[in-house]
């Protein structure tokens, strides 16, 4: 069963006060879905529920740290309490750390496991068994990044957990196909969106100190990369009207970026090969 419309849904995006979350918070309440928004920025969140509502979308924000499974129960709940059934979930909250996978401290690497992978666990086990009960046409999409395609140094736990965000869609999906379930999946791959995202470190919990590790100069320097080219990525509302359009036609895989498609080809083309990875592959 694939969701074809959002019309008189309801949608929750984590992660959903700024960037690509936000955008597809306004293109969905445009489609006429109701959007839930769940962020742990209170100021970014108190502003994005008010510019929706003012573009007359049915709103609410839920102060979720997705972090914290016992947040992700609670924002169900809520959801629940005030829209009823979710037809539309999106695990898109999202945070990153630079420097060398040794460089970088146990807080570190839990904080960016736990905000982008554990999240996304807690979240599916969390709505989809209420999804499935139910019983309407629904969908959960994952985001997880070209950085969940093909590896590259200086950002392992990002890779790391935008990995097995890949993995786990991929077996979501199977379990779905299996079952004829009526909740479609889907992993969101993009390449740079201009967001905040290279600014991660402002919801880091006190004491991590920075979101790049501390003395790391080819972090700091990788940093400054990764900044310039989220600064020059493509808008979140073209993502927006990428995610739409692939949910309908019920794609696993959901690319924003198709100059990326050599870069897929030619890292399966290694592996098969027994060739070691291109470095260049990804910043051509
Ligand atoms: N921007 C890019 O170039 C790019 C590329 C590939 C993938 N992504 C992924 O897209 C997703 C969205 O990121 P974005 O680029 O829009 O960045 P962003 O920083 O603009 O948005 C991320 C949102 O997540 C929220 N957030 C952070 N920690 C949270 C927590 N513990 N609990 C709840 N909310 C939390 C932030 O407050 C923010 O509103 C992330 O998963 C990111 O890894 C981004």
């Amino acid at each position: 069963m694939t969701m074809q419309d959002f019309a008189n849904t309801t949608a929750v995006i984590t992660g959903g006060a700024s960037g690509i979350g936000l955008g597809l918070a306004h293109r969905l309440g445009r489609e006429g879905a109701r959007v839930v928004i769940a962020d742990i920025e209170e100021d970014a969140l108190d502003k994005a529920v008010a510019g929706l509502e003012a573009a007359g979308v049915d709103t609410l924000g839920v102060r979720t740290n997705v972090g914290k499974q016992a947040d992700i129960t609670g924002l169900a709940d809520a959801v629940e309490e005030r829209f009823g059934a979710v037809h539309f979930l999106h695990n898109n909250a999202g945070v990153c750390t630079t420097g060398l996978a040794e460089e970088q401290t146990d807080a570190q690497w839990d904080w960016v496991l736990d905000v982008n992978l554990r999240s996304v666990i807690w979240g599916c086990r969390e709505f989809l068994p209420r999804m499935k009960a139910h019983g309407e046409p629904a969908h959960i999409l994952n985001t997880a990044s070209m950085a969940g395609m093909s590896g590259g140094p200086l950002m392992a736990a990002y890779f790391t957990t935008k990995f097995a965000v890949v993995g786990l869609s991929e077996s979501l999906w199977h379990e779905a196909q299996a079952e004829e379930s009526n909740v479609g999946i889907s992993v969101l791959c993009p390449g740079f969106v201009r967001t905040g995202i290279a600014r991660s470190d402002r919801n880091q919990p006190d004491g991590l100190g920075g979101w790049v590790a501390a003395g790391s100069q080819s972090g700091a320097q990788f940093g400054e990369l990764l900044s310039a080219g989220v600064d020059a990525g493509i808008e979140p509302s073209e993502v927006a009207d990428v995610i739409v359009e692939a949910v309908a036609a019920g794609k696993l895989w959901i690319f924003t970026h198709p100059g990326f498609d050599a870069a897929i080809l030619n890292r399966a083309r290694r592996i098969v090969d027994g060739e070691v990875p291109d470095a260049r592959e990804m910043t051509r």
